[in-house]
């Protein structure tokens, strides 16, 4: 599924405004809360390694793990250009999220993360175990997904009103790269998490603003470098706080895994 959408994804989703401020604001959220490099981080449906390749930059052992060659090798191509140090703190591993622990030869991390995966699938559960059991005691579980609260705003900003109307109800939409995709709640995923022995502890919006003005079709300049950093400060903000987190269409969830061992999860599975 994911061949024919490798370029289309990796060079232009990132390399519009949007995304470059998703990647940005995305990756002040996690220095908040990662431990100093050069800790151990798996990025679990890492696709192209945009948010976890820059974290290899500053110092982290990066592990990237995802199911597609099509993205594994966007990954290994965007690591070549960088230097020789960066490229042998990164591993590659094709696999998907739900055998993640024996992809990883039962290897703990001190950070694991999921940014833009569980919306792909039909239920979060198998995948959000496997990130709780891959990640060390006291480590952090990073997660980001599509706001199920705010799922009428695409519709509504791009003028489809029966399907705005519709979107109140349903946690289901065909997203931005065409396939199906599937709403999560902070509150949903909160549960789950606890259920594998994580503490939720913080979350934020990604972004509200940049998102708007494109889907309502107005461009904002990917190249005016000072404009593109202010808009990402205000994005930050936003993202902190109520009532603009709740409307940004994509949250991001932070955990800690309780120093303890885990209780059962939720259907009761080890
Ligand atoms: C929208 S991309 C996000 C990539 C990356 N996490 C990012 O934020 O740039 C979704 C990725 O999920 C991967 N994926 C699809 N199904 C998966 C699964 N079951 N387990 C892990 N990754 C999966 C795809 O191959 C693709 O690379």
């Amino acid at each position: 599924m994911w061949t024919g959408l490798a370029d289309r994804f990796a060079d232009g989703a990132y390399a519009s405004a949007k995304g470059r401020v998703r990647t940005s604001v995305m990756h002040h959220q996690l220095m908040e809360h990662l431990p100093p490099p050069p800790a151990t981080v798996l990025d679990v449906g890492g696709g192209a390694g945009h948010q976890s390749l820059p974290l290899a930059r500053v110092g982290y052992q990066v592990t990237l793990l995802d199911p597609s060659p099509a993205m594994l090798d966007k990954a290994r191509a965007r690591l070549e250009r960088l230097p020789d140090d960066v490229r042998r703190r990164v591993t590659f591993i094709q696999a998907g999220g739900e055998n993640a622990e024996a992809a990883v030869g039962g290897q703990l991390f001190a950070a694991v993360l999921c940014h833009g995966v569980l919306g792909y699938l039909d239920r979060p559960d198998d995948v959000v175990e496997q990130l709780c059991r891959r990640t060390e005691a006291g480590g952090l579980v990073s997660i980001m997904a599509g706001n199920a609260h705010a799922a009428a705003v695409r519709p509504a900003l791009e003028r489809r009103w029966s399907d705005a109307l519709a979107a109140f109800d349903t946690d289901r939409e065909i997203g931005v790269l065409g396939l199906p995709t599937r709403g999560d709640t902070v509150e949903g995923l909160s549960g789950l998490l606890r259920g594998y022995g994580v503490e939720p502890v913080r979350w934020y919006g990604i972004w509200l603003f940049v998102d708007w003005l494109d889907l309502a079709g107005v461009a904002v300049d990917p190249g005016d470098e000072e404009r593109l950093a202010s808009l990402a400060a205000v994005e930050l903000e936003a993202g902190r706080r109520d009532p603009y987190r709740q409307l940004s269409r994509i949250f991001h969830l932070v955990g800690r895994k309780v120093q303890q061992s885990p209780t059962p999860g939720p259907a009761g599975r080890r």
